[in-house]
């Protein structure tokens, strides 16, 4: 079987000042030690404080989105490139906020991680379906819809990005969705993969993850780690479940 290394990862939204997030950071950097891989996906006007307080830690940093384009005349895109200039690691796409609130497309989506490896970044594209879709019985095929043209990225490009499901419908609701209901996304994922041949692609789960819950999320063999809203704005709750 593949080992897959879990994988934490906070992504703190719209949330933020230079002084909580000194504090914050701080805290994340003081706690750090025994816990699994984890990075913060902060809002861009912090990724050089994120640089400087994380630099030499074991914590990582990354964007929220990525511009499909490398420059130009994209009023207020932020580029791969200067991502990669405060040293991110890591680039959200296709988060659900932005999919339902900027109309982001599937195609796109696979644009900006496309975007993202070209420069090194490790995109972590983000899948999921409403509620008005689970219920309608369309989760599987909205998130295969959601894959397609990421998976048409190939077996190269996959091998280097992360996936992350998050059911629209669990995201700061306190509403996570069951271990067993996540597992089913997550193992139906792990079938298109293992046929691409790339079974070592981590796939998060998101959507209300608290320390109370991620144990027995990352139980699942298909759920190899989180991809943290709100409690990632916590460091202690965040750490607890980078700690699990
Ligand atoms: O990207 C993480 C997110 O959408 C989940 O948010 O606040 O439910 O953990 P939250």
């Amino acid at each position: 079987t593949v080992q897959r290394a879990r994988l934490v990862l906070g992504n703190w939204k719209m949330h933020g000042t230079l002084a909580d997030n000194a504090a914050l950071l701080a805290a994340l950097r003081q706690g750090a030690g025994n816990h699994c891989e984890m990075g913060v996906c902060v809002p861009f006007p912090y990724l050089a404080q994120a640089e400087s307080l994380l630099k030499g830690s074991t914590i990582s940093w990354g964007a929220q989105d990525i511009s499909v384009h490398e420059k130009g005349a994209y009023t207020g895109e932020v580029a791969g490139a200067m991502l990669r200039d405060f040293g991110c690691r890591w680039a959200l796409a296709g988060h659900s906020e932005r999919r339902a609130m900027h109309g982001e497309s599937d195609q796109l989506v696979a644009d900006k991680a496309r975007a993202a490896l070209a420069v090194g970044l490790t995109p972590v594209v983000c899948v999921g379906e409403t509620l008005e879709e689970r219920e309608g019985g369309n989760t599987l095929g909205v998130i295969e819809r959601q894959l397609e043209p990421v998976l048409a990225l190939g077996a190269d490009a996959l091998a280097r990005l992360v996936l992350a499901y998050e059911p629209v419908w669990a995201i700061g609701t306190g509403r996570t969705a069951t271990p067993e209901q996540a597992q089913e996304v997550h193992g139906a994922i792990r079938v298109a993969l293992r046929g691409l041949g790339v079974p070592q692609v981590r796939i998060l789960y998101g959507g209300s993850v608290k320390a109370a819950n991620a144990a027995t999320l990352f139980a699942m063999p298909d759920i190899d780690g989180a991809l943290v809203g709100g409690a990632s704005l916590v460091a202690d709750e965040f750490l607890r479940i980078a700690a699990v």
